[in-house]
Order: C-alpha cells, then structure tokens, then sequence
C-alpha cells in the first residue's frame, strides 16, 4: 500500500468510524462493562478466592466487622504465627479502613470478648509433607481459625483475608465452613537472580505475594554463565571476579531466608553445575575444563564452559563450597541444577578423555552422572537431598533425590514409575509470556494419568520459572503475577477446579489485591509508559489542563495501545533481530506490555457471541470498543514520531488502523445482510497474516479475534 493509498483508507475508516460513533457511542456499554460470563463453580456470592479451597460450606449471615474486632490466640510473641496474625490484622485494617482499638502486635491472648479466635498445635517444620491444613468457621458472633500447624494458621489467614466483603453497611466476612489444605506439598516460584540480578526488594515483596496464594517454596537461582549471586567466605573471588558486585551478602541470604521463614515458604537455592557455570570460573579457572581466562557471560543460551569432572581437586572444591552453603541455607534440599550441558570442552581435554576410558564412562551422559554421583556424596555428607533439572536423572541415583522436569512432563511420570519423586516446571514457564489459562490446565499429574497411587504421591507438585534473561527489577513482577496465582490454584485446590472462564473472573480480583504486598506488576506499567514519552511529554507535567471532551492524551493513548498488546511468545523475542544481553535496556514498549492481554481475552469473547447468536446489540459492543481503540491511532502516529524509542511501535498503530476496518466492513456487512465477495475476505486474510508478524516484538493480541469474525462470513453458516 503506497503512503497516498494509505492515507485515503483511513479517511474511509475515520468516516466509517464517526458514523458508528455517533450511532453508537451513547446507545452501547463498554467492553469493561461486559458482564462475567463465567459459570463459577464458587460458592457465587463469596468474594473470589484463590487457591479455591478444597471443601467450602455456606451458611446463613455474616459476622460484621468494626473497631472491636479483635484477635486472641496462644501464639508466642515474635513468634512466626504472632507476627503472622498481626500482619494480618493490619492488612484487615487497611483493607476495610477500620481503627482497630486492640493493639494487637503487644497482645494477643484470648479474652471472652476475643471476636477472632486462632489455636494451633504445633510449629510446623519448613520441609515437604508438612501439614498445612486449616478450619475456618465463621458465625455472626465469632471467627474461628484452627490448624495441626503454625504453616496452617498461616494458609487459613491468607484465606480469611480473601473472605472480606462489602456493601453499603460495611465490611463483613460471610458466615460458612471451610476445610482446606493443598492437594500439592511442594508450591514454587523460581526466581531468577542471575541473568539479571534482583535486589533484596523484589525477593521479599515476591515472597509476600507468594504467601498471599500459599505458595510456600522460593527455589532461588543463585549461580549461572552470567553471575554468580552468593557471598561466599571460602571461595571468595566467586562473588568478587563472578558477580559485578551485584551479589547477596551472607547476611542478607540469612535476612531472607528468616523472611520467609515468617511466612512458611522454604527457601532452596539452585547453584547449577557442571554447566551454566562461566561466572564461577572467572575467578577459579583451574576447575574449568578448558584453560581459560574465562570473562562473565553476558549473551543468553547455551555456553561451553564447564567443570571439569576428571579433576580430583574439583570435588575438593566443591566439598568446601557446599559445606559452606549447605550451612547458609537451612531448607533440606539443595538444587544442584545439572541442565544443558555442553560437551564440547570436555570433548577438547585430553584428560577428561582417558578419565572416561578408564572409567568406561561410554557418553558424556555417563560422565555426568558420574559427576553428580560425587556431588550427590558430598550433599549427603551434609544432609541435603539433591535436586536436579531433568538431565541429573540416570540410573543408579538413589531414591531420595528429586527430579525437577522442565522439559516435559514425561520425565516426571518415568522417574515416578522408577521411584523417584518429582516436581514439574513444565508448562510453568511464566518468562515464556504465554495464557494463564495453559499455565492453570498444566496439571503435575494430568485427569486420566495412569500413575498407581503410590507413584501418584511420588510428584510432590510444581514450580513457576521466573527467568531473568528479559527482564528487570522493574518488570519482573509483570511476568510473574497474576498469572502464577493460577498455578499457585492448580499446585493447591482439588484437580476438579478446571473452570477456566471463572479463574480469569477471580484472577482480576487477585491481581489488584496482589499489590498490597508491595508488587509491582500493575503499576509499573504506567511508569514505563509515562518514562518513554518523557522526553517529549513536558504536557504530562500540566498537572489540571483541562482536557477537550472525546480526547485522550498520549500516555492513556500508550496504555490503550499496551492494554491490547502482548511480548511475543517464547523464546521469539531473541530471534526479533536484535543480540539481548544482560546490558540490554528492558524499557521499551514491549517491556510495558503484559504477558497477557485480559481486554484481548474479553474481546474474543464477546466476538465468540456475535458469531454464535448474531444480536445486533454484540456487533454495537464491538462497534464501539474499536471505535474507542481508534482514536488512540493519531497519538500514537505523534509519539512515534516525535521519540525515537517509540518509534518502533508505529506499525502497530498501522496494523489497528487495518484491523478496525476488516472488523467494521465485516460488521456492516453482515448487519447489512449484504453478501461478502470471497476475494475480499481472502485478501483481507492475507493481510491479517501480515498483521500477525511481531512488530515492536509485540503482537497485537486483538488480532485472532477479528480472523475469527472475519472466518465467520466465510463459513458455510456465514452469510
Ligand atoms: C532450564 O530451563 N534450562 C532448566
């Protein structure tokens, strides 16, 4: 299309447009205002809940709230349930805006007059298989908390919290019964604090969004090509030569390890050898297989560099660092990685040559596990249980070591039928900026799975992977929430709880409450948006400017645009013709962009109804919701061209402009009864697989829906 061509089309859409406007704009709801079409297998007038527990019993009437309520309990202070508790009823406070007369951080023994009542058995051990379970009854008079643990106490007043309702009386929780505890013993978030590093902030405001859906391990991954994260007194030029001084103290690992150990989640670090290892051998070359001087990695893949299993001094070494570490970190099980590793030093060095031979070691495999079986005995010496990506699992290792399954859930189900326990990342990969909705249906153990119960009990449950390669302390949150809420619910709530519609229904409710605990995964959003045009957007600073009724200014122009628009998938993101490294800027638009386009889901849907039931009243809902995503097309056609870093993002304002023209004519048409010729529709076609292209390395994730409208017409039930 030439530059003039272009320009009259979309004069025809604009005309296209103000018609349906004008038609429209007052006459039809907005799509926010849709209503929730979810069938909720909930309890449907509970607030949402998340993990669903697994045994929830209405009953009539709530217990209203005010300044009176108070807790009571047989909690130590500075115990971790006394703190727990108090936390709480801050956040209760907060939430409802209630002074709360009782000071409940100094006192918290019970009363006749105690509203909240709270007893546990036992301090519960950070280990798997602890229980978790918890009671909840609540009546108009009295709330009642009871659990086996502190860990349950804990997970029962995450679930309370959930439980606050409004309405124009006040605050109250609904009367009802809950028995819960999780189907899974092992709940995880990785993060990744290597390919870019993460300040303390962002391990602990993630540990108390993790805690707030009972997540309850942080598998820390603490070494890799690209640095080496840990103080170590021992082997001190790991952090010093390994890390660009971005690297956790000793003291700061024992400050996060007792935070959350205050909010029952196990803390398991990850150092990942023999491969994946650069950073360590910058500053210990004579471990490394292949001579060296070795320089921190700063691309991303799959690096040569490894450790040198053939070296007796090697296992000495790591003797010494484990025993250092296996003392730093309390959590029973240490991961020692064990992923994707390259032969091809080994295949340079004559001596790791003749160690195979004379240990008829046949493949690198054997090598390997050779390797681990060394590693294994110097953990065992130090009572940790190893766990290790996928590749660690050879035969031979005894029984009590953890398969950790990142490349497919097979790996799982064969070392569950051999004996091994398991945990699946699989399908959890959040970095990967795929649906919750595949994170939710991602079981560790499938409907149908023909594992024996005793193999069943072998998969101990999950991990989400949050790795770092793309992104920052700023942007880390958006890839991690709200999706791993969802599979925080699938490692949690009964298999049974598959309803995909209603999960997205709670998961915007969660999401909102997830910023209390400090994440940044909504908010940051505006502040990318409102960086980037900065440098020309002085207006922003014109704090009450008055705005022109129907006009939009160009941050909200920016955010309607990120609203609607999704990273591209996978690993796609490094094949967009740029090199990322670990100096890369991750602010640009595409950073901004959430994993997951909710409005894009929403649309779809509402897309799905029009196609099925034809009401003119749907196609006015589509109608007007591209007419307000079309008066975003000059600011961004303005901002492009006034700021360099935005404008990258043109054609998608290009692509939109395509987009709402397919979709209208095809309204009109439709409406109109008006036949469609095939080669229109299939050069339109054409040209959604050209809007289909990444552009920004984002993809425009309303486009599937209009194909959809668009497939319709040319369907044998279409018109
Ligand atoms: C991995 O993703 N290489 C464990």
């Amino acid at each position: 299309m030439t530059a003039n061509s272009f320009k009259k089309y979309k004069i025809f859409i604009s005309v296209l447009l103000t018609g349906f406007i004008c038609l429209f704009l007052i006459a039809a709801g907005s799509l926010q205002a849709e209503s929730p079409s979810g069938t909720t297998e909930q309890i449907s007038n509970l607030p949402p809940m998340m993990p669903v527990p697994a045994k929830i019993e209405p009953v009539e009437g709530s217990f209203r709230l005010d300044e009176k309520f108070s807790v009571g309990g047989q909690a130590k202070p500075t115990s971790r349930a006394f703190k727990a508790v108090g936390r709480f009823m801050s956040r209760l406070a907060g939430h409802a805006g209630i002074f709360l007369e009782q000071d409940f951080l100094a006192d918290q023994s019970l009363k006749t007059s105690t509203k909240f009542i709270y007893k546990f058995e036992r301090v519960g051990q950070l280990e798997p298989d602890e229980d978790e379970s918890y009671h909840l009854e609540i009546t108009p008079e009295k709330v009642k908390l009871q659990s086996k643990t502190d860990l349950g106490l804990l997970r029962g007043l995450e679930t309370l919290l959930q439980l606050l309702s409004v309405d124009s009386q006040g605050y109250y929780f609904p009367c009802l019964i809950i028995q819960d505890q999780p189907r899974f013993t092992w709940r995880g978030l990785l993060i990744d604090s290597c390919r870019h590093f993460m300040p303390l902030e962002v391990i602990k405001r993630n540990l108390l969004a993790m805690a707030s859906v009972k997540l309850n391990v942080l598998h820390w991954h603490l070494s890799e090509d690209q640095g080496f994260r840990v103080e170590s007194k021992t082997f001190p030029r790991l952090h010093q030569l390994g890390s660009d001084g971005m690297y956790y103290s000793q003291e700061q690992i024992k400050e996060i390890i007792q935070f959350a150990s205050d909010l029952g989640i196990r803390v398991m670090p990850e150092f990942d050898i023999p491969g994946h290892s650069t950073s360590w051998l910058v500053g210990y070359p004579e471990y490394a297989s292949a001579p060296g001087p070795y320089r921190i990695e700063r691309k991303f893949g799959v690096f040569h560099p490894a450790f040198n299993p053939a070296n007796p001094k090697v296992y000495d070494f790591f003797d010494k660092f484990f025993r250092e570490m296996a003392s730093l970190f309390p959590d029973p099980y240490l991961h020692i990685g064990g992923d994707e590793v390259e032969a091809v030093h080994w295949k340079e060095n004559p001596q790791v040559q003749a160690f195979m031979k004379k240990h008829h070691l046949s493949d690198y495999q054997a090598l390997q596990a050779y390797f681990n079986q060394e590693i294994l005995k110097i953990l065992t010496r130090y009572r940790k249980k190893m766990v290790g990506w996928d590749e660690i699992y050879q035969p031979g290792l005894p029984k009590d070591i953890v398969i950790h399954s990142w490349r497919g859930p097979q790996a799982l189900v064969d070392g569950a039928r051999k004996g091994y326990q398991g945990i699946l990342s699989n399908g959890y990969y959040i970095d990967l900026c795929e649906t919750a909705e595949r994170h939710y249906l991602n079981d560790p153990i499938p409907p149908g799975s023909l594992l024996t119960p005793e193999e069943k009990k072998l998969i101990l449950g999950g991990e989400a992977t949050m790795w770092a390669e793309l992104v920052s302390p700023e942007t880390v949150d958006s890839r991690i929430w709200p999706r791993t809420a969802a599979i925080a619910e699938r490692l949690w709530s009964p298999q049974e709880v598959r309803d995909v519609d209603d999960m997205y229904e709670r998961l915007k409710v969660i999401s909102v409450q997830l910023e209390e605990t400090g994440v940044q995964h909504l908010k940051n959003q505006q502040m990318l948006l409102r960086r980037l045009i900065s440098p020309a957007g002085s207006d922003l600073l014109k704090i009450g400017t008055l705005k022109a009724p129907f006009t939009i200014d160009k941050l909200e122009a920016l955010q309607r645009l990120a609203a609607i628009c999704e990273p591209v998938k996978g690993y796609a993101r490094h094949n967009q013709g740029r090199t990322y490294t670990s100096l890369a800027p991750l602010t640009r638009f595409v950073d901004a962009c959430f994993p997951e386009s909710l409005e894009a889901r929403e649309f779809r849907k509402i897309v799905k109804n029009y196609i099925e039931a034809r009401q003119p009243e749907t196609a006015r809902k589509i109608i007007n919701y591209l007419a307000g995503l079309y008066i975003i097309v000059p600011r961004i056609e303005t901002v492009s061209e006034q700021i360099p870093s935005l404008k990258e993002i043109r054609p998608l304002a290009d692509d939109l402009i395509h987009l709402s023209f397919i979709a209208l004519y095809t309204l009109q048409l439709a409406e109109g009864g008006e036949k469609i010729s095939n080669s229109w529709i299939e050069t339109q076609k054409v040209m959604i697989q050209e809007i289909k292209k990444p552009k920004a390395e984002c993809l425009l994730a309303i486009t599937p829906a209009v194909e959809l409208l668009l497939e319709s017409l040319s369907s044998p039930g279409g018109k």
